[in-house]
């Protein structure tokens, strides 16, 4: 086993494949907030819970901490492009996509995999990150394929045959 202090954990830690999803949600003056996140996971069926976590660092840490609800938008393939918009720091993130306001006037976008639209009911610091659990109070599923996030790279679903 290697000491859990080496760079080489993110590298380990990347071998956990996962979705991209962009979180959501307005700040205290009703602006459009964002940021891609791979940290989102489902948490329990009943009652519907999720949860993702947030770099203490982050610009975005005041107002998803102010904000009462926030949507996880999980990216079909084709929207790549958005997650690297939604992880970098350009000004204007939301005038790419198709958004509308959902529970709490958190940004959904058209075009998504799936989407839950959540209350937040808990927020703990977690070392050098914050965890958000949301009730999740209305989802949709599109049934497009996912994009994929592995090893710190972007890929496709690949199924086996
Ligand atoms: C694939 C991928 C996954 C990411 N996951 C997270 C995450 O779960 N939590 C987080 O705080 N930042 C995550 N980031 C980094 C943020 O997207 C990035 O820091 C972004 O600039 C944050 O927006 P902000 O500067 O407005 O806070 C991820 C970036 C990428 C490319």
């Amino acid at each position: 086993m290697s000491d859990p202090s080496l760079p080489t954990l993110r590298s380990a830690l990347g071998r956990f494949t996962t979705g991209i999803t962009l979180i959501t949600c307005i700040d205290a003056q009703g602006q459009r907030v964002g940021l891609t996140a791979n940290s989102f996971n489902a948490l329990s069926l009943d009652p519907p819970l999720v949860l993702w976590s947030l770099r203490q660092a982050s610009p975005s840490l005041a107002a998803f901490a102010a904000a009462s609800h926030f949507a996880v938008n999980v990216l079909s393939e084709a929207q790549i492009e958005l997650s690297r918009r939604f992880a970098s720091s350009v000004p204007d993130k939301f005038s790419a996509g198709a958004w509308n306001p959902g529970h709490g006037s958190a940004p959904v976008l058209t075009g998504a995999a799936a989407v839950f639209e959540c209350e937040r009911v808990s927020q703990q610091e977690a070392g050098d990150h914050v965890l958000f659990i949301g009730r999740v109070l209305r989802f949709s599923d599109a049934a497009l394929p996912p994009l994929v996030f592995h090893a710190g790279r972007y890929h496709l679903l690949g199924e086996i045959l």
